[in-house]
């Protein structure tokens, strides 16, 4: 099978052009399709038509994956490894997750001890305008923070906060907890060596209730505020507009997602799978 690569953003981002994903990858095709994955973090393929069995087949190619954490009754009906991404209400009871709103900067699944390698998300309904998605790479933002800073953080381990999502809703049956260096969630390095690439890249989960642990609260915001004013530069960002039939993969072990908000008239349908990770270890 042969295909094109193609860079979208100016550090990450590119689009694999000329596969069918129904179809089973070659093991040649499959490992350029890896090694396209590692080199550019975010791997878009345009019009795709799978449906739940080849959305899951399409993604075992790339490891294990995870079964629907925490939301069961979001997941694809007989689909416990899909977990749908939506806005739409049937019969009064949401089918997904997530809502209309902003999706704040998060990795996915930080907060737990195996976070996911990749996420895998493909569009089966858009809104007109809006709900984009945009990632960045955290490689380059480590690389951005100056040598007397990133001293200070070498060692340090983040906890990330297993409550919220990254719409800031409270997950089901979890409570709320008010003092940030009690919250459930797992402990991971700030600075995480990428087990494939061998490049240290900053590790962050969400902004909200992270805590760098072992240090007073004050002193852990202030780190914390410091080191996300450098996810903040254009050049490291790749905002993606979503058509219909996209895939989009990409490796959550060294970029950083949002989604922007959208009209809530309008629906919104994604299905995402994960492939299970391993845990992070320092650089
Ligand atoms: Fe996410």
């Amino acid at each position: 099978m042969s295909f094109e690569i193609v860079p979208l953003g100016q550090t990450l981002g590119a689009e694999i052009k000329g596969l069918d994903l129904t179809q089973k990858l070659d093991t040649e095709t499959l490992a350029a399709v890896r090694a396209a994955w590692l080199e550019h973090l975010v791997l878009l393929f345009r019009g795709q038509s799978l449906n739940d069995e080849k959305l899951v087949a399409f993604s075992k190619q790339f490891g294990e994956l995870d079964s629907v954490p925490t939301w069961d009754q979001f997941h694809s009906p007989g689909h416990a490894q899909v977990l749908v991404i939506s806005n739409v209400i049937e019969a009064g009871k949401a089918i997904g997750v997530l809502g209309d709103g902003e999706a704040a900067w998060h990795t996915d699944m930080s907060y737990i001890e195996r976070p996911p390698t990749a996420s895998i998300l493909h569009a089966h309904e858009i809104p007109d305008t809006g709900g984009d998605t945009s990632w960045i790479n955290m490689y380059a933002v480590l690389d951005a923070v100056p040598p007397e800073l990133r001293a200070e953080i070498e060692g340090l381990e983040l906890n990330h906060d297993a409550t919220h999502d990254s719409s800031a809703t409270l997950r089901p049956g979890l409570d709320a907890v008010a003092d940030v260096s009690r919250m459930p969630g797992a402990r991971h390095p700030i600075i995480r060596r990428h087990p494939e690439s061998g490049r240290p890249a900053l590790y962050f989960g969400r902004r909200l209730n992270a805590y760098v642990v072992g240090m007073e609260i004050e002193q852990s915001e202030a780190l914390l505020d410091r080191l996300w004013t450098y996810c903040s530069e254009d050049k490291f960002i790749f905002c993606h507009q979503w058509q219909l039939g996209d895939v989009v993969m990409w490796d959550n072990r060294c970029t950083m997602h949002r989604r922007g908000s959208f009209d809530p008239a309008q629906r919104r349908i994604m299905h995402r799978t994960e492939i299970i990770g391993e845990k992070p270890s320092a650089a």
